[in-house]
This record gives structure tokens, sequence and C-alpha cells, in this order.
């Protein structure tokens, strides 16, 4: 079942799917989630079972009010008030010590529980007319990138969930921040909108996991799900970094090569650069000039390329001041972090 999103009746029918057990994939700004009763465990593991992902990945919980974050949350860090004021609705997510309510099969075992209050507003009325607090990681095959559409929903789960919430195009495009606030100064688990100078003037000293900064592969990241090899296009993508007219020269060179092996090959551009390719499958991302528009068609870019069956991908690379972290952070993954300075 598809149904359009602003349709009270289509709505309530998702929430009672949800009390009853099952599975609802729902849109939020950020990317489309796979939502099941946060304190049902059976639906916590039809969860694990659809996406196919390892039951020690702890889910978010999504709720609609505050009130609920103190409901679930056996004490409460003074910062969470204050981010929750300046971010919630919004795409941050706060782990906080978990209380008996919020079962282990959704935790992944851990004693901390992972809370975001989404600002879509079909999630937000999904969550409120459920009267449950929906857990829901994002509504992908594990190891694919994250759906920002529904149609990328029903590809990768279609026949395993019950019901998908059409919403139509995600805002952000990649997960919420993840900022953990169990243990003394906030940290930062997984980067995304919300930024650590957005973070700071609301709470003061904010730190990154080192794990998620270091190369080195003994740093283990805090948040499991940033440990698995993630978002992996099928083709082997390789970031190319330097000055403009460099990076266009590399990858028009790698282009000719790989072609001349008999590989398909697809280019990552921007409207900036789009014009200097002519060879392989090229992509434009969107504008230098408006770093959101990056952020938001990177993962329907790394989908396109599995559909268009390329082997060989090459991106430019993107360091932009505000998001920009969060998209080399994906797009690093992705490249099971590949990249070629030039
Ligand atoms: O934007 C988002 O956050 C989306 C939408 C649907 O809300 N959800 C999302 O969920 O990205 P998921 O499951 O794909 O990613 C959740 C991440 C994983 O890396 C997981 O390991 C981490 O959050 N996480 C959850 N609970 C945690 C906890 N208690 N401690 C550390 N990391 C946790
Ligand atoms: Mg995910």
């Amino acid at each position: 079942m598809q149904d359009t999103a602003n349709d009270v009746t289509l709505l309530e029918e998702a929430g009672a799917i949800i009390r009853e057990g099952g599975l609802v994939a729902f849109p939020t700004e950020t990317v489309y989630g796979l939502g099941g009763d946060a304190m049902n465990p059976s639906a916590s593991a039809k969860i694990y079972a659809a996406k196919g992902r390892p039951s020690d990945n702890p889910l978010i919980v999504h709720i609609w009010d505050f009130s609920q974050l103190e409901e679930i949350a056996s004490e409460l860090p003074l910062e969470a008030k204050k981010l929750s004021d300046a971010f919630w609705p919004g795409p941050l997510t706060m782990i906080v010590p978990k209380n008996d309510k919020i079962p282990y099969e959704t935790t992944g075992g851990l004693d901390t529980v992972a809370v975001r209050m989404p600002s879509h507003p079909v999630a937000k009325e999904f969550i409120r007319l459920s009267g449950r607090m929906i857990a829901a990681p994002s509504a992908n095959t594990s190891g694919r990138p994250s759906p920002t559409k529904a149609e990328h929903v029903a590809h990768d789960l279609d026949g395993k969930i019950d019901a998908i919430i059409d919403g139509g195009s995600v805002d952000i495009g990649l997960e919420s921040t993840i900022v953990d606030l169990s243990e003394g100064i906030p940290t930062i688990l997984r980067p995304g909108y919300i930024t650590k100078a957005m973070l700071e003037e609301v709470v003061g000293e904010v730190r990154i996991d080192p794990g998620i900064l270091s190369e080195n592969e003994k740093v283990r990241p805090k948040a499991p799900g940033m440990r698995y090899k993630h978002y992996a296009p099928k083709g082997d993508l390789t970031i190319i970094n330097g000055q403009q007219d460099a990076v266009v020269a590399y990858i028009n060179a790698a282009t000719e090569e790989a072609l001349a092996a008999g590989k398909r090959v697809g280019i990552v551009a921007t409207e900036e650069t789009r014009a200097f390719y002519n060879r392989g499958e090229v992509l434009t991302i969107g504008s230098r000039d408006d770093e959101d528009s990056i952020a938001h068609n990177l993962y329907g870019i790394l989908r396109n390329f599995d559909e268009l069956g390329v082997e060989v991908i090459y991106s430019e690379s993107f360091s932009t001041p505000r998001i920009g972290q969060a998209i080399m952070n994906r797009l690093f993954k992705a490249a099971g972090h590949h990249m070629i300075d030039v």
C-alpha cells in the first residue's frame, strides 16, 4: 500500500497499523523512516528483519511532544531542554540515559536511547495519531543509501512492510545530527544539518566523536551504525579532491581509461562543472552556491548510478562551510574512504 500523505484517514490507518505491531514507512524532513511501536519488542525485531540490519544497531525513537522524552529518559541532562528549545522539532537526535519503558530490543541492548522530534508535518501528525512513540531507522535496506523519496522505500522494502506514506521528496536529504548527552560534554556522533557551531551557540563546548573523524580503524565510532560500511553504491566510488581544473582533468582522464577497459563510468558533477564532462554517465548533484542542493540530491544520485549499472564512479569533493562536513562524511563512507588528492 502506498498512500499520499495529506489525508487524515490514511494517517489514522497508519497509526492503527503501528498499534497492532506493524511497520509503516513515513517521510521526515531528513530521510524516510521505517516506523514501528518503540515499546513493542516484536515491532523492533520486525524492523531489523525488514532492513536486514544487525540487531545491535539501535533505533531512533521519534516523538511529537517534549513530555515523551521525559517519559523514557532515566535522567534528563540540562542540555536536553536547551537543545530541544533551540532545534526541536527538527533534524537533531539526542542520546540520553533510558529507563525501563524502552525495551532493549529498540536500543540494541544499550542503556541509552536516541530520541528525535521531527518537524515534517506528516511525521508529526502520524506519530501523534498513532498514540505511540515510533522507533524508526532510515527506511532503506541496510547498506543502501537512505531513502529520500517514497519510491526509494518501495524499491528496497516493498512486500516486507505494511504501508508507505508518500510525502514526496524530503527536504534535507541527509540523516539528522546525533548528539550524545549521556556522558559529560555533548558529543556529535553523526554530523548533519545542525552543525557543531550551531550546537555550541546553545550549550557551549561540543565535541566530535574521534571515531568518525579518524581513518584509523581501531578508533571505533560510538554510534554502532557509523561503524558499518554504509551508503554504498554498487559501483566503485572514488572522490577526487583539489582545484576545480585539476579535478576535472583527472576525472576526464580516469574516465577515458576506465571506458577503454570496457567499464561503465559515472561522474558526479556540479552545475559549475557539468559542461566540462562529455563521456560516461554524468549526473549533476547540485550547485556549489547552494550547498543544501548537494545534500538534497546525494543519496538519489547514488541510487541513480546503481540503476544505470555503472561500475566505476568519480565524484568531485565538497568542502562547503556548513552542511559540508555531513556531506563529506556520507560521501567518504560511500567511497569506502577512497579519496585522491590532485
Ligand atoms: O534523520 C534521521 O535520524 C533518520 C530519520 C528517519 O529520523 N533516522 C536515521 O536512523 O537515520 P538510523 O537508524 O538509520 O540511524 C540511527 C543512528 C545509527 O547510527 C545508530 O547506531 C545510532 O543512530 N544510535 C541510535 N541509538 C543510539 C544510542 N543509544 N547510542 C549511540 N548511537 C545510537
Ligand atoms: Mg540508516
